[in-house]
């Protein structure tokens, strides 16, 4: 189920938004002109991620220095890990909406 969480206007490039859709804190980031969507919570010790410093694609918590790329959840290197959970992102009518399910969404 898409919801809207935000508008374009509300992410600027290099920086991160945190965001909550269906009760779910979601880091926003805008990389060139597209748009992505991970979950805020960092895996270290919960630190929001979107407070982090955003280079390319890779945010760098602010907290520890852990560092994940918001295209795949993934820490760089470690592609054979556990990702932090990413979402789709659809922009409409400059809104921005991400694709959250939730387990006991129907099918
Ligand atoms: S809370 Fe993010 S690196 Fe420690």
């Amino acid at each position: 189920m898409f919801v809207r969480v935000a508008g374009v206007e509300d992410v600027r490039a290099g920086r991160g938004v945190r965001v909550y859709a269906r009760g779910i804190a979601i880091g926003l980031y805008r990389v060139g002109e597209r748009y992505y969507a991970m979950e805020d919570d960092c895996p270290h010790a919960g630190f929001p991620l979107s407070e982090g410093e955003l280079s390319g694609t890779v945010i760098t918590c602010a907290a520890h220095g852990f560092d994940y790329d918001v295209t795949s959840g993934f820490k760089p290197g470690y592609e054979d890990g556990f990702p932090i959970p990413c979402f789709p992102v659809r922009v409409e009518d400059a809104g921005i909406f991400v694709d959250v399910v939730l387990p006991d969404d129907d099918d």
